[in-house]
């Protein structure tokens, strides 16, 4: 795992209009297991993690800078990343690889309500504030219409298209200034 860069971390938490974005603590624990256990939500992600694996890991998921915890009426509900994608791996926007790459997964129960979207905007926000000027990147398999569908909401623009991990994928880069213009 590639450090996202010099950002302050834990930023204070983040409060949207539903929602507040903030580091992982043990209390997230029963909502990361049911996150990535879940068949639903693993389904253009690589697939269900098991649970027996989860529940025996010790350590808190996600404490590191970039990995934001999202919650909704003071439980978790999904989590927001913004991670340095591998340089080796296929699509860039620099020669150098390693860009600011966004992820997202939220709990089933929670689809639908347009919080991916709102987390993701804050996480973007808080971002350009960080690392002002930096373009994002994103990477979803092009049959998860939902992902799909929120890339678009957000702003990102198609780069490329490619095949990896045997699916086809969709790359597109967010960037700070088009998205305030
Ligand atoms: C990808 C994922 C985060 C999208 O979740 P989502 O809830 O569909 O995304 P949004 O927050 O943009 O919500 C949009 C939906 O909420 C609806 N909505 C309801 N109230 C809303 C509101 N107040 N504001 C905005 N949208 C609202 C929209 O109409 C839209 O529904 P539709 O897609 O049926 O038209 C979710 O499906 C997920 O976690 N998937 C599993 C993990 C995964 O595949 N991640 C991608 C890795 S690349």
């Amino acid at each position: 795992m590639i450090e996202l860069g010099p950002v302050p971390w834990p930023p204070a938490p983040i409060r949207t209009e539903r929602l507040v974005l903030r580091r992982s603590e043990a209390r997230d624990r029963a909502a990361f297991i049911e996150l990535f256990a879940s068949p639903e939500v693993g389904t253009y992600v690589g697939g269900p993690r098991p649970r027996a694996e989860l529940e025996n890991a010790p350590e808190v998921p996600g404490r590191r800078p970039g990995f934001f915890v999202i919650e909704a009426d003071g439980a978790m509900i999904g989590m927001v990343t913004l991670d340095r994608r591998d340089a080796q791996r296929p699509g860039h926007v620099r020669p150098e690889g390693e860009e600011a790459e966004l992820g997202y997964m939220f709990l089933p129960r929670a689809w639908g309500h347009g919080y991916a979207a709102e987390a993701c905007a804050a996480a973007l926000d808080w971002f350009a504030g960080a690392l002002p000027g930096e373009r994002v990147v994103l990477c979803t398999q092009t049959a998860n219409g939902r992902s799909m569908r929120l890339a678009a909401r957000l702003g990102f623009t198609e780069v490329a298209r490619f095949e990896e991990y045997g699916a086809d994928q969709w790359f597109g880069v967010w960037s700070p200034v088009a998205a305030s213009d």
